[in-house]
């Protein structure tokens, strides 16, 4: 008898309640995982990111956006790679959604494209693009694969950013009138939408360390865009919540737990500060817990953005919450860091694998952050939007084989699961993704994919792994 049939028996004649939850969890877990385990309703798919995947950069009336900028005007990608053409899902949107069917996916996340459909960011709409998702979401539906849309992905038109982009005020009013054409034009079709992809990752990469377009750095960029971003969190929800018809709305952020180095105690501070700057800064606004100033002090320089009526326009009561985890910090204490007066202890360090980004192996971090994010009043329902991993892929005789990958895959859905059983409504699961793609600053070095892209011959090769998650999609 295995572990799990032992304990479905020991449930049913009664010892099951003698069980600590906690164990329980741990055991059923133990065995291999399988789709049924998480329930009929719960949603798998795989997840993208316009700029990441499009190409098509100057087609058909799209406007440049700040990524387009960034990759022809600064020496900034490591690979001095852009993103033109990508994996040319521009033109290639058909085939690719027939092989998401084809591998049994049942549902694809990604993003659109603001400069394609608003070329200035605001004002005229551009029907070609509109053209273009309108076609992505009728090909999604009939190849069964179900429409998630994200409605910012990082891509912001140029024309914007010329006025200050999110540093601007006035950002909530274009992101406003942005939503209003993505749910007027496609919200008769999709009903699952994100206001964001991950704020705390564009706002820091691009606006305090400049690394990120549009390379901007500094508090004031900072601290800003921050409070721009949290208010059009808010407006961006109400305007999908206005106008589309049984809309499921969340918003995703990134997030991974956080350890101090060693327990010891002169780290805990460290860990506090870090896990405003990278959980709880976003999502507490928006949960109506306002900035966590008390526990990170550098956010005052926040308060200078908020105006009296702010408070409760920050707020918004999203269906769910797309939790994005790939790893775990570790935060050991360095008084001279500003701001966080912490550094992240180099992964190397810590005596796990790591991937191709130097990101830890860090499975158990997922159950453990998704129940933090759970545990707040007012989170409904928790989607992982996000999970996945870099390996450097080989081809051999024409095929990729990526076990790392699958075990790693493996090993994370395993502590998803975890979560659930122990009482978190988790309603998906998206794997990041579905083809190699533009890694932003890292170029196309770093391989995500459950299908491998020749970038020069633009051919797909379904990876071992894809071939592992379509089995397991199929059982
Ligand atoms: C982002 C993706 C990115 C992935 C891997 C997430 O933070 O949403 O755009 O490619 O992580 O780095």
């Amino acid at each position: 008898m295995t572990r799990e049939e032992w304990i479905k028996l020991s449930a049913i004649i009664g010892a099951g309640s003698m069980i600590p939850k906690e164990l329980l969890a741990a055991a059923l877990v133990d065995d291999e995982i399988k789709r049924s385990d998480f329930g009929k309703d719960f949603v798998w798919g795989t997840a993208s990111a316009a700029y990441q995947i499009e190409g098509g950069w100057n087609e058909d009336g799209k406007g440049e956006s700040i990524w387009d900028h960034f990759v022809h005007h600064t020496h900034k990608v490591k690979t001095h790679e852009t993103a033109d053409v990508a994996h040319d899902f521009y033109h290639r949107y058909e085939s690719d959604i027939e092989l998401m069917h084809k591998l049994h996916i049942p549902a694809q996340r990604f993003s659109i494209g603001w400069s394609r459909v608003m070329p200035k960011g605001t004002g005229a709409v551009n029907q070609k693009g509109i053209d273009f998702y309108n076609r992505v979401i009728d090909k999604s539906l009939k190849e069964y694969v179900t429409p998630w849309i994200t409605c910012y992905h990082w891509d912001l038109p140029q024309a914007l950013q010329e006025k200050g982009g999110w540093m601007n005020r006035d950002i909530i009013k274009w992101f406003e009138d942005y939503v209003e054409v993505c749910a007027k034009n496609f919200g008769d079709r999709v009903k699952n939408w994100m206001v964001f992809n991950e704020p705390m990752a564009f706002t820091a990469l691009g606006y305090l360390m400049g690394i990120h377009a549009p390379g901007k750095f500094g508090y004031k960029p900072f601290f800003s865009s921050v409070h721009h971003t949290v208010m059009s969190h808010g407006a961006g929800g109400r305007v999908l919540r206005n106008l589309v018809k049984n809309a499921n709305i969340g918003t995703t952020f990134s997030c991974s737990v956080i350890d101090g180095w060693k327990d010891k105690e002169v780290n805990k501070g460290a860990v506090t500060r870090s896990d405003v700057l990278i959980n709880r800064l976003f999502i507490e606004p928006t949960l109506g817990l306002g900035y966590a100033t008390k526990d990170l002090p550098a956010l005052r320089h926040v308060e200078k953005y908020i105006k009296p009526e702010d408070e409760k326009l920050m707020q918004f009561d999203f269906d769910f919450i797309g939790v994005q985890n790939y790893s775990r910090v570790v935060a050991k204490y360095l008084g001279l860091v500003p701001m966080l007066h912490a550094i992240n202890v180099p992964p190397k360090k810590l005596g796990h694998p790591v991937t191709q980004m130097n990101w830890e192996v860090y499975p158990e971090g997922i159950s453990r952050i998704i129940k933090q994010f759970a545990a707040y009043k007012g989170v409904k329902k928790i989607i992982v939007t996000e999970n996945g991993a870099a390996f450097k892929d080989e081809v051999v005789n024409g095929e990729i084989n990526d076990p790392q990958r699958i075990q790693f895959l493996k090993d994370y859905l395993k502590n998803v699961l975890k979560a659930k059983r122990e009482g978190v409504n988790l309603g998906g699961y998206f794997i990041w993704s579905f083809t190699d793609n533009f890694e932003w600053a890292e170029g196309f070095r770093p391989k995500f994919g459950l299908v491998g892209v020749d970038f020069k011959t633009e051919q797909r090769i379904v990876k071992a792994s894809g071939k592992w998650f379509s089995e397991f999609l199929k059982g």
